[in-house]
């Protein structure tokens, strides 16, 4: 079992989106996916309403997921951790014990743009479009993702 998780600093707009792609791009019998936030902003709220929207439009359904924030414990538990910006990566890096949890967190649009360093923008202050254009990043990058799962 390989276990992956989607990070951002709220839980409740870019990582529970990553979670949801990836998980209907993999075989759940082979891959875990799970996603958290750097913040206590939102605990145990669902997804912003906008999230939960573009998902359904697009056919996936997010809408049970609830947020929690991330911990030290994650890096035992997980084998990858995909962070959506660069305050993310600074913040989960932070966290980290080793070089081994270090190696474990990535930029998920490094996927996409190999060491171009570029963050999902948040999207939480800014219009539906936002939410559409995370999407579509996400959409891609999670593309990329489960096919080197499945190798
Ligand atoms: P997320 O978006 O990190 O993609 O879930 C945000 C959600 C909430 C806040 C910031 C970003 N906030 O400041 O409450």
């Amino acid at each position: 079992m390989t276990k992956i998780l989607m990070v951002c600093l709220g839980n409740i707009c870019r990582s529970p989106l990553a979670e949801g792609l990836l998980q209907e791009k993999v075989d759940p019998k082979k891959v875990k996916v799970d996603s958290a936030g750097t913040s206590n902003y939102h605990l145990g709220k669902a997804p912003d309403k906008r999230s939960i929207a573009v998902a359904k439009k697009n056919d996936l359904d997010i809408s049970q997921q609830k947020a929690r924030q991330f911990s030290v414990a994650d890096f035992d538990e997980f084998d990858y951790i995909y962070v959506m910006d660069n305050s993310n990566f600074a913040d989960v890096i932070n966290l980290a014990r080793n070089a081994e949890d270090e190696k474990k967190v990535k930029l998920i649009l490094n996927e996409l743009y190999p060491e171009e360093n570029k963050d999902v923008p948040d999207p939480y202050y800014g219009g539906d479009q936002g939410f559409d254009n995370v999407y579509k990043m996400l959409d891609e990058s999670t593309k990329i993702i489960a096919k080197k799962l499945h190798h």
